[in-house]
């Protein structure tokens, strides 16, 4: 396939894209939607005492909306949340416990066992998939399920896989109702949609600018404590899962003490690092501080550093817009290498060797 050379070709940027990536992106405000409406109104749920703690065991592309979760929720409510991606669950895990066992194909080997595992503790479990081994063991165990529409690649389904556990939380009386901050949120990426499509050229479109600064070079996304953190890791596993390329994340405050006293060899390949750190206006004052004096650190050391701020009304509006611009960041920037967004061969074939195990 030929590298894109200039990204407002937009032609070329779509002709790569053979499984709907952009339209995939473009409908992610839909898809909110009918996740908020429709996926999670419906199910029955367990009838549920008194919950100590929820975790949600999933991986990759279904566990990030864990994540989102576990953050979104961290103020807002009295239980808390935790992200499991391995095959076995933690050890506090048991009646008390709300599982939310995701998996988009319903076939992760990882989730399956934590599911078991889930069930054997005698947790209430909720399963969130579109089909798959994980839909018929729910249909056998008589567990809910939240049965999510197929076609896309997990990580393109976030909105399917978040928001339905949001709702069950407020349907349990949890977390208090937010369909308004929904709403907005919907609304708000409707319009940032419209900033950051292909056919916006690229002088106008930030998504593409960041594409083009980390085109050959190796992105390094910083998030602070609290929401960015996990935006980070999504930047992340977004520019690893589209693009094919290599990418680091981490943590403000946390990497002041660790990772930053690691900017000084080898030198020449520090030059290819591109730093990209996601703000919020609401982070905490010390942690803007903080980046002032680290931007102040690596200046002379690396590529370069780009800021990326949250914007938006409510805590999800802010999340979403920054998971949005590196979302179609990654998109870009597999244009820019000439390679196709949607495929990841290495996940299926480990899957596939596993499986013939
Ligand atoms: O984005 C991807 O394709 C992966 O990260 C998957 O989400 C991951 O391998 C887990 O698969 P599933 O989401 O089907 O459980």
């Amino acid at each position: 396939m030929n590298a894109v050379k200039d990204l407002n070709c937009t032609d070329e940027i779509c002709k790569l894209d053979t499984t709907g990536m952009f339209e995939a992106l473009k409908g992610l405000p839909v898809q909110c939607d009918r996740a908020c409406w429709d996926l999670a109104g419906h199910v029955e749920l367990p009838e549920i005492e008194a919950i100590s703690n929820i975790v949600v065991t999933g991986l990759g592309g279904s566990a990030i909306g864990g994540d989102l979760l576990r953050v979104y929720t961290a103020g807002k409510m009295a239980v808390p949340v935790i992200v499991n991606r391995d095959y076995v669950l933690p050890g506090f895990v048991g009646p008390d416990t709300l599982v939310f066992a995701v998996s988009y194909s319903g076939n992760t080997e990882e989730t399956l066992s934590a599911y078991e595992e889930a069930r054997l503790r005698g947790a209430s479990v909720v399963a969130v998939t579109t089909g798959g081994r994980l839909g018929e063991l729910a249909a056998r165990d008589g567990v809910p399920l939240i049965g999510v529409p197929g076609g896309i690649s997990p990580r393109a389904a976030t909105g399917f896989l978040f928001i339905p556990t949001l709702r069950v939380l407020q349907r349990l009386g949890l977390l208090p109702d937010n369909v308004d901050e929904i709403s907005e949120m919907i609304d708000y990426m409707r319009t940032l949609q419209k900033e950051l499509a292909p056919e916006v050229p690229a002088e106008e479109n930030q998504a593409k600018q960041l594409a083009q600064k980390l085109f050959n070079r190796i992105p390094v996304i910083w998030g602070s404590s609290g929401t960015t953190e996990v935006v980070a890791q999504r930047w992340k596993g977004q520019i690893n899962e589209n693009a094919k390329a290599p990418a680091y994340w981490n943590v403000l405050p946390e990497l002041n003490h660790n990772e930053i006293v690691g900017f000084q060899f080898p030198k020449e390949l520090l030059k290819k690092l591109h730093v990209v750190i996601l703000r919020d206006e609401r982070d905490h004052p010390r942690v803007h501080k903080r980046i002032e004096i680290t931007r102040e650190v690596i200046r002379d050391v690396v590529d370069g550093c780009t800021e990326v701020w949250a914007s938006g009304e409510g805590d999800l509006s802010r999340i979403f817009s920054l998971i949005y611009t590196g979302d179609y960041t990654s998109v870009y920037l597999a244009a820019l290498y000439g390679i196709d967004p949607g495929p990841v061969k290495v996940i299926d074939y480990l899957k596939r060797e596993l499986r013939d195990d």
